[in-house]
């Protein structure tokens, strides 16, 4: 009889990786996190050094577990989740990478897309995708060139996104899988047939043995080798960040939506069995998918930078010394002082897909102060929101009730309170606000047996608070228009 009283979730994020043990009633017990160094080689171009991963999930999984006091083998399974798109190529005999890995947010194939164009809307049909840098497909493109140009011998190459990359160092090199949802972001994937499209391949000159096989979500992808904890646990569930997020939401029938602020920003439909197409450029993209039965599809709205923006507020320009200063800043003001902040740091994502848009500040005077600033931007995060909420509603037809979120940046009540006023409608907010791990965690236990039935955990996640549209909404929603006007300015600034 099985000792195991815990679930270990990994989740593998843009800004920093975390292992956190949870118990049998679906809650965290312990966590281990590192923040990840980030790397900008030239304007527009993100990297991870993928061996910082590596290293911070191994020592992730055994701090944890020490912190706890638990030993690897009370441990049902492990539920891996990770930041999707960011992608890179490895040797498989040195295990090494041949360059960084490219991250989601990088834009230096923008050019490569361009080139493209006129296969825009076969990807879309194919993919559910919009033709972006974003995507993994034109970073691996990339990288294949420079590994060429290294003249590397392209037969000892294996391709993933950072689940595959884990994967494959958590069983010991053995393992070179990835699961339907992450691959559903990487612009290679037929939606429908969930395969990879031959078609594709050829047009981003990708080899096929380089790419890692699929699976479902939800089932064992292979066993931690055993030098690593002392024991070999299974590896019982790979979800996309978002996708585990949405799952621990228990949004697993149309209608229900959640909305992760992370780096960046997602909004998340689920859309049932079917693919829905919008009309608004929101992206169809896999949700979960679990042995023979019917895949779970999910509209999304992708937005680049939401904490990102934050971090860059702390680590660029120096305005604030935490994150968590920013709540009590906005709040030292009465309004935004008609100071616009457009995020568009990595470009737009949903739902403009502007490549060479670039961030900006507009409507600067001599009176604005700091925590003009610090304000507008936490609205900014609010305003894209509400722009892909809207897009939600004309795809889908029925107006959604209620934004469920999650994610760091969410702690923030005057973020918060400034979502509920912009949307009009509620948003709930969970007690545990690690929904992407959560998720990872619940799809590895109900994988394994640990737990059995979906809807009751999600039906025992206790809600901390739900922020009514307020006092301030008429205002809000009015000044909506005028940032959405700042918004167009900031277009096509990249010649
Ligand atoms: O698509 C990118 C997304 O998966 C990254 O999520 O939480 O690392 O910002 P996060």
């Amino acid at each position: 009889m099985s000792t195991a009283e815990y679930v270990m979730a990994l989740d593998l994020g843009t800004t920093g990786n975390r292992a956190i043990l949870f118990d049998a009633a679906g809650e965290p017990l312990t966590q281990a996190y590192r923040e990840l160094p980030q790397h900008y080689p030239k304007p527009g171009w993100v990297e991870h050094d993928a061996r910082d991963i590596w290293r911070d999930t191994r020592w992730a999984m055994q701090d944890v577990l020490q912190q706890a006091n638990v030993e690897a083998s009370q441990v049902a399974a492990i539920g891996l989740t990770v930041q999707r798109e960011t992608c890179l190529l490895w040797d498989k005999n040195t295990g090494q990478p041949l360059h960084n890995a490219i991250v989601w947010q990088d834009r230096r194939t923008a050019d490569r897309c361009q080139k493209l164009a006129e296969h825009t809307k076969e990807i879309y049909d194919r993919t559910g995708l919009v033709l972006d840098a974003y995507f993994s497909a034109t970073k691996l493109a990339w990288l294949l060139d420079y590994a060429r140009e290294q003249k590397v011998d392209l037969s000892n190459v294996l391709a993933g996104t950072i689940d595959t990359w884990a994967l494959w160092n958590l069983t010991g090199g053995k393992v070179h899988a990835t699961d339907h949802s992450n691959a559903s972001r990487t612009m290679l994937l037929n939606l429908e047939k969930r395969e990879w499209d031959q078609h594709l391949l050829d047009i981003f000159d990708i080899p096929r043995h380089i790419l890692p096989r699929l699976q479902p979500s939800l089932g064992e992808f292979g066993r931690t080798d055993a030098e690593l904890l002392g024991t070999e646990l299974p590896i019982a569930a790979i979800f996309g960040d978002q996708q585990a997020a949405l799952f621990a939401h228990g949004c697993d029938r149309p209608g229900l939506l959640k909305c992760t602020y992370g780096t960046g920003c997602f909004l998340v439909t689920q859309t049932g069995n079917e693919i829905t197409r919008s009309q608004h450029k929101l992206l169809s993209t896999i949700a979960w998918s679990r042995g023979d039965a019917p895949v779970h599809y999910a509209l999304e709205g992708s937005m680049f930078t939401a904490g990102a923006c934050v971090q860059w507020l702390r680590d660029g320009l120096k305005l604030i010394s935490s994150a968590e200063e920013t709540e009590g800043l906005a709040k030292q003001v009465d309004d935004n002082g008609g100071v616009y902040f457009v995020p568009a740091l990595s470009g737009l994502g949903a739902p403009h897909w502007d490549m060479d848009a670039r961030g900006a500040f507009f409507g600067i005077t001599r009176g604005v102060q700091r925590e003009h600033m610090v304000r507008s931007v936490l609205e900014a995060i609010a305003f894209q929101a509400r722009e892909v909420v809207e897009a939600v509603n004309e795809d889908c037809g029925d107006p959604i009730q209620m934004l469920k979120v999650d994610g760091g940046a969410c702690q923030n009540d005057f973020l918060m309170q400034m979502q509920a006023d912009v949307l009009g409608i509620p948003v709930e907010r969970p007690a545990v606000l690690d929904a992407t791990a959560q998720g990872a965690a619940f799809g590895a236990g109900l994988a394994v047996g640990f737990w059995q039935d979906y809807q009751q955990l999600v039906n025992d996640r206790k809600i901390d608070r739900v922020f009514e549209p307020g006092a301030g909404a008429a205002q809000a929603q009015k000044n909506f228009k005028t940032w959405q006007k700042a918004v167009d300015r900031s277009k096509n600034w990249i010649e």
